[in-house]
């Protein structure tokens, strides 16, 4: 099984980013833990992150064709992209979302996720214990 993990804007900032909100963990750090959860578990992982909303539609098109797991923290385009919306409705394989922060404790215009409504499942407020978790998550159902 290949899980496609992928990242949306300002994500690549995670360690200096708003530390009280997402942690000291820097995006190479996660990349790592993902990879080393991955290796735990006998799969093979994709970690991406791009702050370029046309890329990551690109990527889930990939995910889509391939018929790939995708764990998707989309950041801000959670709360308004229709068109990752819409390339999240093509995936065949299970998606789920993901934030680092409860979203549901923060300001009110991230309570609302346009993706949730095609994911599988949501993962949020657990920190970046997230990413591990949802990658068991998708093979235990593998
Ligand atoms: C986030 C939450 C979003 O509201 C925010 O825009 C992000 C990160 C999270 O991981 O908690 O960029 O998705």
């Amino acid at each position: 099984m290949k899980v496609r993990v992928l990242n949306g804007p300002n994500l690549g900032r995670l360690g200096t980013r708003e530390p009280s909100v997402y942690g000291s963990t820097t995006y190479a750090d996660l990349v790592e833990l993902c990879n080393q959860t991955a290796a735990d578990l006998g799969i093979e992982v994709d970690v991406r992150q791009t702050d370029h909303e046309g890329e990551l539609v690109g990527w889930l098109h990939e995910a889509a064709d391939a018929g790939d797991p995708v764990v998707l923290n989309a950041g801000a385009w959670t709360h308004y992209s229709i068109a990752v919306r819409d390339a999240c409705a093509q995936l065949r394989a299970p998606l789920l979302e993901l934030h680092i922060s409860n979203v549901h404790r923060r300001e009110e215009f991230r309570h609302h996720s346009v993706i949730s409504g095609v994911a599988t499942g949501v993962v949020a407020g657990l920190g970046v214990r997230g990413y591990v978790l949802a990658l068991h998550w998708l093979v235990e159902q593998d």
